[in-house]
């Protein structure tokens, strides 16, 4: 059977008939691009992942209980210091290495770029959430007199942009040397019929398959690889939209190694139930993050006895992993959720269609559905004003007005 009729027989049995029309429509070019991208989909992934969306999660069957941290204000002063040395001791011996997270575009900030290179409005003159990263590790650096590796990853959609935005502004002052970009991989989308969507470009329509997928894209991007010559032992994996991240926290790092534990976390006190975090807990005897977006209300709600939320340690996405735990879950498939979202697309007769209500499901997994395949992890609870700024919304909560005014009161504190 030749390539064509191949790809036909699959695309009939998965019911894509619409994408059969357009491969006969292609030219030689564009035909054999397309067959190229459909040999690449793995049909059965897709079905099951669009019969799920038919599903609601359910936690029922599961034994969920809060998680222990430990409070970084509460701590003595003898095991802070512990900590600290034991962390500093990591860095100062270049066994510390830095992921950021910048495959997400900022939609949701009204900027059409890649998040990273938003500007937040502080101090005047501003700064991109790229250079406040970059400021952060270099003054790691010259703290610990270390060359911390910094690790990018972007997605498929940004990774150009991105590549040519920090070129043009010379890595933030950051040593090229140490900085690897690497891109992240994507999945299709699919409409509310389980059906390809089609692009302008013919081709179908994929996205960023989550931040989840940072852990198998450092494996098959070489970084994993390069990390290892480089001797690292640690890696912080951090998100691009928080101005107050603190990427290189010695304490964090130190309690992770005392603790002898694989993966370690900081938290903050949720700001009311509803905040749009993904909450710390312990399911199955597993530690675990519910997302905000599947986080049942009675749970969000729930108060413990002495009126604190009882799954109230957020999220911010300030995690910390051995090489061997990256190693080990680079290997290990992550579920995956939806998204209900709009999407474009090009329909039968060649319009373009710009919805404006959702109309198709991108398949995302998360980053912390890792944790589940540990059976501990330690958490230090860190101080909201100190370490969490976000940056995702053009107004309201979470937007850059309160991120600048987190921001530019914490450094006029310091
Ligand atoms: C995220 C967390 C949530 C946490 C909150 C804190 C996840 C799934 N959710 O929610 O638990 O409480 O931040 O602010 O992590 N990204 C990629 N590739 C992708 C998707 C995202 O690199 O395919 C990156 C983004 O660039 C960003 C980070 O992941 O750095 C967070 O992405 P986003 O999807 O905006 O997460 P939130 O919904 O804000």
């Amino acid at each position: 059977m030749d390539k064509l009729q191949n790809t036909i027989e699959i695309l009939r049995e998965y019911n894509q008939e619409h994408v059969i029309d357009l491969l006969e429509k292609l030219d030689e070019d564009k035909r054999r691009e397309l067959i190229k991208q459909i040999d690449n989909i793995d049909f059965h992934q897709i079905t099951e992942l669009y019969n799920n969306t038919k599903k609601q999660i359910e936690f029922k069957e599961s034994k969920i209980e809060p998680l222990e941290y430990l409070d970084k204000e509460k701590i003595s002063q003898e095991q802070k210091n512990q900590f600290d040395k034991l962390g500093e001791e990591i860095v100062k011996e270049g066994q510390y290495a830095v992921v950021t997270m910048a495959g997400g575009q900022g939609t949701r900030l009204g900027h059409s770029g890649p998040k990273g290179t938003f500007k937040l409005d502080v101090y005047g003159k501003g700064k991109y959430l790229f250079e406040i990263l970059a400021e952060n590790l270099k003054e790691a650096n010259r703290e610990y007199n270390a060359r911390i590796p910094w690790y990018i990853m972007t997605s498929k959609e940004n990774n150009k942009e991105t590549v040519d935005f920090l070129e043009k502004n010379s890595y933030f002052g950051y040593d090229k040397n140490n900085v690897v970009v690497f891109t992240q991989s994507e999945l299709p989308i699919v409409n509310e019929q389980g059906k390809l969507m089609i692009g302008k470009d013919l081709k179908i329509k994929e996205a960023s398959d989550g931040n989840g997928g940072t852990y198998s894209s450092l494996r098959s991007s070489g970084c994993l690889a390069d990390m290892k010559e480089r001797g690292i032992k640690w890696i912080f994996i951090g998100s691009v939209d928080n101005a107050l991240l603190k990427m290189v926290d010695i304490t964090l790092l130190g309690m992770a190694k005392y603790k002898n534990v694989q993966i370690a976390s900081k938290s903050v006190v949720k700001a009311n139930p509803h905040e749009k975090v993904g909450v710390f807990c312990k399911m199955n005897g597993h530690p675990k993050v519910i997302e905000y977006s599947e986080l049942p209300i009675k749970m969000a709600e729930e108060v413990d006895s002495e009126g604190e939320l009882k799954y109230g340690e957020s999220h911010i996405m300030c995690n910390l992993y051995t090489i061997e735990a990256i190693e080990k879950v680079s290997k290990e498939p992550l579920m995956y959720h939806s998204a209900y979202k709009k999407n474009s697309y090009i329909d039968e007769s060649g319009k373009e269609v710009i919805p404006s209500e959702p109309n198709s499901y991108k398949f995302e997994s998360f980053i912390f559905d890792a944790f589940e395949f540990f059976d501990d992890i330690a958490i230090l609870r860190g101080k909201r004003e100190d370490d969490f700024a976000p940056v995702k919304n053009k107004e309201g909560v979470d937007s850059p007005k309160t991120a600048k005014e987190l921001y530019e009161k914490f450094w006029n504190r310091s």
